[in-house]
């Protein structure tokens, strides 16, 4: 009931600030960009954390709890890797998330791509976000130093850290950089090799030569002991996504995440290209659920846990990944909608 209100409140309020934007965008001639009004959602949010816990705090039925390689997730719910503001992220555990990865981070600090790199989509009917963000962030060294000070481990649920490389060498080295860092603290976290980013070339070649996952993997668990998710692309044919599987499948405590978002020009999802930076993104939303569900059927024949990501934003997609073999369930795009589907699914599940 509460969590049905506030998303309705989240969700009206969204629908008019972005209807705001998008006319003085056109009324200053400046090309439609969406970034302004996740910044301004974010601020919503921020502002509502001040003024009190009744907005945000939802507590998460007992006994939907799942454990993957020792770490306890009070929810099978996750915020998939997308968001770095620490702020944010608490406030969505606090609405009921069992965990949460951090954005991609990269070796060096990037500011990504010009702006308009976000903006709203839309596939078969669908609404989605179509991203050309180019991995954003403070670089390895300085996240490295803030992460183990993060409030975030106060609410004691596991952490993803989502590691990127422009080679082979740099994503061994980022992890050991993190390790580095955290190996001495008694957190609850896990790796994400995101081999499958479709804004960097070198990014996307893991996923492309399974043989290079293998050859990462064998050098991370040479130092690290810690649960590694391997993230795949749902662009990836499904002999390469076989391939993966059979190698994470002889590594140890390796999870599957399936899958990203998928690559589209603006034209396909009904996007100006005018309007947006690059030549083609990540397409995300309730549109990719189908290939999802499709990669954890493929998964499913090996016996690591499957993390679903991609077009999750209700308890029936949720139903019908766990029915064919996953075990945890990412979501972006439905939380920069409405965060209140947490809650809200969380009730149902
Ligand atoms: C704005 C934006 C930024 C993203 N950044 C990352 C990232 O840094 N690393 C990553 O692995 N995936 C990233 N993703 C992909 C999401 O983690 C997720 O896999 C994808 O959006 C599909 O899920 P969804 O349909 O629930 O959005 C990003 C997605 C969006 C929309």
């Amino acid at each position: 009931m509460r969590a049905g209100f506030l998303s309705f409140c989240y969700r009206t309020t969204r629908f008019i600030v972005t209807k705001i934007l998008y006319f003085f965008q056109g009324l200053f001639s400046c090309p439609k960009d969406l970034e302004p009004a996740v910044k301004f959602g974010d601020a919503v949010l921020s502002t509502i954390s001040i003024i009190g816990a009744p907005l945000y705090n939802f507590k998460i039925p007992s006994g939907k709890d799942v454990g993957v390689f020792g770490l306890k997730f009070p929810s099978p719910l996750m915020a998939a890797s997308f968001k770095s503001e620490t702020q944010i992220l608490n406030i969505w555990l606090r609405m009921g998330l069992g965990g949460a990865t951090f954005k991609t981070i990269m070796k060096d600090e990037r500011s990504g791509n010009e702006r308009p790199r976000l903006q709203d989509a839309s596939l078969a009917g669908e609404k989605g976000l179509l991203n050309s963000m180019g991995l954003p962030g403070p670089g390895m060294t300085q996240f490295s130093r803030e992460i183990p000070g993060h409030d975030l481990w106060d609410i004691d649920r596991p952490l993803g850290i989502s590691i990127g490389g422009g080679s082979l060498s740099e994503y061994v080295e980022n992890v050991n950089h993190v390790e580095s860092a955290l190996k001495e603290k008694s957190f609850s976290y896990f790796y994400e090799l995101n081999i499958s980013c479709p804004n960097t070339l070198n990014g996307q070649t893991i996923g492309e030569d399974p043989a290079q996952l293998d050859t990462v993997l064998n050098q991370i668990r040479a130092t690290v002991s810690t649960p590694i998710s391997v993230k795949v692309s749902p662009d990836l044919p499904n002999e390469k996504l076989e391939q993966i599987g059979e190698i994470c499948r002889s590594a140890s405590q390796v999870l599957i995440n399936a899958g990203n978002t998928q690559f589209k020009t603006p034209a396909e999802v009904e996007v100006n290209p005018k309007t947006f930076i690059m030549e083609g993104g990540g397409f995300s939303g309730p549109a990719l659920f189908r290939r999802t569900l499709d990669m954890v059927k493929l998964f499913s024949q090996f016996d690591f846990p499957i993390m679903a990501t991609g077009g999750i934003s209700n308890i029936h997609h949720i139903r019908a990944a766990k029915e064919n073999g996953a075990t945890l369930f990412g979501m972006a795009t439905a939380l920069v909608l409405d965060p209140y589907c947490i809650p809200k699914i969380n009730a149902q599940l």
